[in-house]
């Protein structure tokens, strides 16, 4: 009976001192996380009644002065940190690379790419999907020949395109054209006439999503998923999803049905066939299914053609706005390749001049505010302690803009990009891409883009307001959607020959 009593006492004595130990650890986890100052929350909304909902990106480059370039912000009960200007995101980013390196819950991506795909995925998913999709991209000759070879091509079609309108103004969503088909080649290994059905339908379903999912409403929702009861947005961005992936479903099958001595002729293809090879039975652990398909598709589409179209739209508006600096980068062209030969991705090596422009046109336009990371882990980072799982905010548009960088960061100034001697100067600053972990998967492919179709059609065209628009009367703002666009605009082109 004694040994019974004294059994039962020792476990009882284990178990409270176990009890004891679990406090003590939990205890001590909430005294020694330390997040950086901040503005002080209110109860519910936290700090949102001081938040531009649309321009975030000026309200926390408000609050850095005041409380540093490292600091906290509520939104709604959940916490975050900001990181601003160059030196604390490159701290961040590139420096402890893994430690921000996850991407934050974004609830309206996350209603319909539940942790599938690149873009808004974490953890081993995201891992070896990012792994493998950049394995594909450079296959299919991403940064090298094959697909320069197809940007030259499609820019004859974007070119031809631009002369059809006879001098005409047209309006700026012409050049959501050309883009796009590098895309589709990538993804369907084939290429569509501007104005065939299934590729208006696929242009307008990504302009839809991109309005729908960087709008005031979504971004409440991103807050306080609740909402989803009373807001139409979730709903209406999950339809269209679901009528993008009906019409991704038959192209990937027809890419398919068209045979091909290449093994791995498109991404579709390739994403397959690894499925079929990763024989992988638990459903959980396996990663190339058909919906992380459709999931890597809709980023490739959106972070492949969005992206990049954006950009030559803000391109051509600048040229539009600042005609001295359009004709200095045609003289360049002119004195250099001449007015025929189509550039080629090496030209960039003797056209400084553009390639500083090109720079200059993503810094200056800005597309993308931030996209939130999250730590993996516990994190210590200058003198503070943030837990796992805090989402992190890496503000774009402090580092593109940052004063102690540029020379004058909001002017639109191609010498940002130029040293003394008239050479490319390539800037530590320069983040359109972000850096470390979760760097754009596809900078390579951007920038070859970008390059090519820029000075491919300041080759053959001048670009001018429509009669009757003054040029000083042209707007720089940007709309602020999940991609920062230049406002509605129309513009002339005068084939230069
Ligand atoms: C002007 C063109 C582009 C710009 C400015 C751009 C910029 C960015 C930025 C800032 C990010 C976020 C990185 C971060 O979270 O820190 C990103 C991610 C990404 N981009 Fe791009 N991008 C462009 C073009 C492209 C193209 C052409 C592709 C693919 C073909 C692409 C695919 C991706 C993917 C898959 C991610 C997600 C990376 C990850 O989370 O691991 N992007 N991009």
């Amino acid at each position: 009976m004694a040994v019974y009593s004294e059994a039962v006492t020792l476990f009882l004595l284990c178990i409270l001192v176990m009890m004891c130990v679990k406090l003590l650890m939990s205890f001590s986890k909430k005294t020694i996380y330390k997040f950086p100052p901040g503005p002080t929350p209110l109860p519910i909304i936290g700090n949102l009644h001081i938040l531009d909902i649309d321009r975030q990106d000026f309200t926390f480059m408000k609050l850095a002065k005041k409380y540093g370039t490292f600091f906290t912000f509520h939104f709604g009960s959940a916490k975050a940190v900001v990181l601003v200007g160059y030196e604390a995101n490159k701290e961040a980013l590139v420096k402890a690379n893994y430690d921000f390196g996850e991407r934050a819950p974004i609830p309206i991506s996350d209603i319909f790419q539940h942790n599938h795909g690149v873009i808004f995925s974490s953890g081993e998913g995201w891992k070896i999907t990012r792994r493998f999709t950049l394995s594909i991209l450079r296959d299919l000759g991403m940064g090298k020949r094959t697909i320069e070879g197809r940007i030259i091509e499609e820019l004859q079609f974007l070119n031809e395109y631009i002369l059809s309108h006879n001098g005409e103004p047209f309006d700026k969503r012409v050049f959501f054209s050309a883009t796009p088909n590098i895309t589709f080649r990538i993804l369907f290994g084939r290429r569509f006439d501007y104005d065939n059905p299934t590729f208006q339908k696929m242009v307008s379903l990504i302009d839809y999503l991109v309005i729908h999912t960087g709008m005031a409403p979504a971004k409440y929702f991103n807050v306080y998923p609740i909402l989803k009861y009373i807001l139409k947005t979730p709903d209406t961005v999950v339809s269209k999803i679901d009528e993008l992936n009906e019409v991704l479903k038959v192209l990937f099958k027809q890419a398919r049905e068209v045979k091909s001595e290449d093994s791995f002729r498109t991404y579709g293809e390739a994403f397959l066939q690894k499925d079929e090879r990763e024989k992988v039975t638990d459903e959980k652990e396996k990663i190339f299914t058909e919906k992380n398909l459709l999931a890597s598709t809709f980023d490739l589409m959106l972070g492949g053609s969005e992206t990049t179209s954006t950009t030559i739209q803000w391109g051509i508006l600048l040229m539009m706005k600042y005609p001295h600096i359009q004709k200095k980068a045609q003289d360049e062209i002119d004195n250099v390749i001449g007015l025929e030969r189509p550039p080629r991705w090496d030209d960039q090596t003797i056209l400084p001049f553009c390639l500083a422009l090109v720079h200059e046109i993503q810094r200056f336009g800005n597309i993308l505010q931030y996209l939130p990371h999250a730590t993996p882990t516990d994190v210590h980072f200058r003198g503070y302690f943030i837990p796992k799982g805090t989402t992190v905010i890496p503000l774009f548009t402090s580092i593109l803009y940052d004063e102690t960088e540029w020379e004058t960061p909001r002017e639109f100034n191609p010498y940002h990009f130029l040293d003394a001697d008239g050479k490319f100067l390539k800037r530590d600053a320069f983040y359109a891409f972000s850096k470390g972990r979760r760097v754009c998967a596809g900078e390579t492919l951007a920038r070859m883009e970008l390059f090519i179709f820029i000075t491919g059609i300041l080759q053959k065209f001048t670009f001018t307001p429509p009669p009757g628009v003054d040029r000083e009367d042209l707007d720089l703002t940007a709309d602020s959607f999940f991609i920062m666009r230049p406002k509605d605009y129309k513009v002339c082109a005068t084939p230069r020959m």
